[in-house]
């Protein structure tokens, strides 16, 4: 019989893109900035935490916003100093906690940030963020007042669409600013490339807009065949002829994301829009790195409970797993509803003790439980479930992207906003 362990006491606890991009502040949003602090447990995002009260959760999520800022230095050397760099932080910046990082970018000196959805641009706004803010997302009609009176930057894919903005914009008298969307191969949002005349004849009329910029988006930059992105590539050239043919001023031009960045120099342009790249991991893992970016995040928990499973007794719902012989088990307080997907029930593995341990039984909303066979562990030990641990191993996103069978971007979006976020390295 395994005997149980030792207690053990408690533990202390300038370039052009920028000019063609920016705005005057004066022109800003309506609401005044109202400031949240930048090392705020949920990044401004979300409701109450015991954090806020000094008590962190067990499990929580370390952002290295130095990690960060080193990242955009090292994409800004990729692409060269003539290109802009616009960090993608939709989606909770990729689970790193909007504002903060965005404060931080900004502070950088990037060009201009870019969002996914309005909300996540007012967001931006009402913690005080003045920089130039695309969202890259479509757009309904009723919104369009809220973008221009918050000073965010429109992404229009038609002609109806970009009326709608000029109507709009004239009614509020005030000047909208817009990138225009082509479709080179994406088939989501954008005109397509062949007929995408209109839109830009239409867009060089209107007399309340500003064209900022066009984009468009690869679908398989991340991929070793390179001839799908060369097609888009070409196709988006073709499509900006429009404005070589009638010797007007082309407006930024966008088309690299993070694939592109890592495998296709030519897409850069005048702007690129690095999202997963910035946060250190790389689209696929078959993808060379050929930035050196590191990884930011962190997310690890805590041992609460410790127990001899017995030869036979079956552990967690649906009683999938049980030990050949007696075994020592640790409970962690960490789930699904924490974003560490069910779907890796039997597959995943944490770091505890300096080494990999197996997660098993399945995995439930609020907790998981870890097989460290005939090891030692105390209450309140880390587990690391996603980065480093004090030994020098690391658990990838990818790795668990694996374990879920996703990937990457899924399990950094997915971690949920109850874990806390606490900041590292100079928040501004
Ligand atoms: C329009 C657009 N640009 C850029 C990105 C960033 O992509 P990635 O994270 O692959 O760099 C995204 C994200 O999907 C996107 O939708």
């Amino acid at each position: 019989m395994t005997a149980p362990p030792q207690p053990r006491p408690p533990e202390p606890q300038a370039d052009p893109a920028a000019a063609a991009l920016h705005r005057d502040p004066a022109a800003g949003p309506t609401e005044g900035p109202s400031r949240v602090p930048a090392g705020g447990p949920l990044g401004g995002l979300h409701a109450p935490t015991l954090a806020e009260d000094g008590v962190l959760r067990p499990t929580h999520v370390e952002v290295n916003l130095d990690t960060l800022a080193s990242n955009l230095r090292a994409i800004q050397a990729r692409v060269g100093p003539g290109v802009g760099v616009m960090p993608v932080l939709k989606a909770n910046a990729y689970g790193h906690g909007l504002v903060p990082v965005a404060r931080r970018m900004e502070a950088e000196g990037a060009v201009a940030l870019s969002v996914a959805y309005l909300e996540e641009g007012l967001m931006l706004r009402r913690a005080g963020l003045r920089c130039p803010v695309l969202v890259l997302g479509g757009v309904v009609g009723e919104q369009i007042p809220l973008f221009i009176q918050n000073d965010l930057q429109i992404t229009a894919s038609s002609v109806s669409k970009l009326n709608a903005v000029e109507d709009c914009a004239r009614a509020l008298g005030r000047r909208a600013q817009v990138h225009l969307k082509i479709d080179t191969g994406m088939e989501r949002v954008g005109v397509h490339w062949y007929s995408a005349g209109p839109l830009l004849e239409r867009s060089v009329q209107c007399q309340n807009i500003d064209v900022i910029g066009i984009y468009s988006h690869l679908a398989n930059s991340d991929s070793a065949d390179p001839t799908p992105t060369e097609t888009q590539r070409a196709r988006f050239l073709e499509a900006l002829r429009f404005y070589e043919q009638r010797s007007l001023p082309t407006p930024l031009r966008h088309l690299a994301n993070s694939g592109a960045i890592l495998q296709h120099p030519d897409c850069a342009l005048d702007l690129v829009r690095p999202g997963i790249l910035l946060y250190g991991v790389r689209p696929d893992p078959s993808v060379p790195l050929t930035v050196p970016v590191r990884p930011a995040l962190r997310w690890s928990s805590r041992v609460v409970y410790f127990k001899v499973v017995p030869a036979g007794a079956p552990v967690s719902y649906g009683s999938t797993w049980a030990p050949a012989q007696d075994t020592r088990v640790v409970t962690v307080p960490v789930g699904y509803g924490d974003g560490y997907f069910r779907s890796m029930s039997g597959n995943a593995q944490v770091l505890l003790g300096g080494a990999r341990r197996p997660v098993v039984g399945r995995i439930c909303m609020d907790q998981l439980m870890v097989d460290i066979d005939q090891s030692s562990a105390y209450n309140g030990d880390e587990v690391v479930l996603l980065g480093e641990d004090e030994a020098g191993n690391h658990i990838t996103a990818e790795d668990l992207a694996d374990w879920a069978g996703t990937i990457a971007y899924e399990v950094l979006t997915n971690i949920n906003t109850r874990v806390p976020r606490v900041y590292s390295g100079e928040a501004p």
